[in-house]
């Protein structure tokens, strides 16, 4: 029920935190895995190391936010493994420019251009990815597309204004592609997501971690907190959910947000 054999899975913002650990767990469970990033130097040694692995692995670079690209891309997927059958949106992140900070930038001054940046990348960059591999599932019949939310998205943290209001459109976005690709080509394409609780990545270190005195910050500290089982997440801990949301074992779920959180949706601090 669970086994990918076969199947070929497609990852965005591949050679991230989360997605290395996904393009692994997904080739463990059997999947073929075309990663997808855009610098080429750790797209390569992945690459390398699902293939050592002895898995079916494809590295190619891709910008979510450049449609030729990504057509690109899937029109060399479709040459190498003949079909896509799994979508992992794991492209994604904020960024300090766009982050409210106590003393230098208020939400009053946030630029324009960050806050676009990081909308488009967490929400359009998952729908053009969505456009561009879900027409391949909807011409075949059948497919699973995975998106990453957030805990942002179901009541937004504090600074974090565009990635908050990004993610909720994303899970927003979810609901949406769920409906119409189960009403309008098949009900064996399935389209969800995932909702990591906190997980130390590069977007994220600098709020979470004092790089000079190696310690939690405020606000790392107040997550830890509110997490019942009082730790960040490590990758590992999504894989679980990644691989029953891309085989048969969910193909009666669409369109759910699925938290992956140590508790701390539950949780009201009291
Ligand atoms: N780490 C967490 O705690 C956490 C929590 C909730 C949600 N998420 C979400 O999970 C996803 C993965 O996060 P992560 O922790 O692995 O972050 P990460 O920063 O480690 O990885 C994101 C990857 O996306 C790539 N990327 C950025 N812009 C891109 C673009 N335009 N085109 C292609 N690739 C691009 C980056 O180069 C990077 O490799 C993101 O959507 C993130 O918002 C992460």
């Amino acid at each position: 029920m669970f086994d990918l054999t076969g199947r070929v899975a497609v990852v965005t913002g591949g050679t991230g935190a989360l997605g290395a650990a996904f393009a692994r767990g997904l080739a463990q469970a059997g999947a073929h895995v075309a990663i997808l990033a855009r610098r080429a130097e750790p797209l390569a040694a992945l690459t390398a190391e699902l293939r050592g692995a002895g898995a079916h692995a494809l590295g190619l670079q891709a910008d979510v936010l450049d449609k030729s690209q990504l057509r690109a891309a899937a029109e060399q997927i479709l040459a190498h493994f003949g079909h896509v059958d799994i979508l992992v949106n794991a492209a994604g992140g904020n960024q300090p420019q766009a982050t409210v900070t106590p003393d230098e930038r208020t939400f009053f001054d946030l630029p324009e251009e960050a806050l676009t940046f990081v909308f488009n990348l967490n929400w359009l960059g998952s729908l053009l990815a969505a456009q561009i591999f879900g027409r391949y599932m909807a011409a075949q019949g059948s497919g699973a597309i995975i998106n990453l939310s957030s805990m942002a998205a179901f009541r937004p943290l504090t600074r974090v204004v565009a990635y908050a209001s990004a993610k909720a459109a994303l899970n927003n976005f979810t609901q949406w592609l769920a409906v119409y690709m189960a009403r309008e080509h098949s009900p064996n394409i399935r389209v969800n997501a995932i909702a990591p609780g906190f997980f130390l990545g590069e977007q994220n270190r600098f709020l979470l971690i004092d790089a000079e005195r190696g310690t939690l910050t405020e606000r790392g500290a107040q997550i830890i907190a509110h997490t019942p089982m009082a730790r960040f997440g490590t990758p590992d801990d999504l894989i679980g959910t990644l691989i029953w949301l891309a085989s048969d074992a969910s193909r009666f779920v669409t369109g759910i947000v699925v938290p992956v959180d140590g508790g701390f949706s539950a949780y009201s601090g009291v």
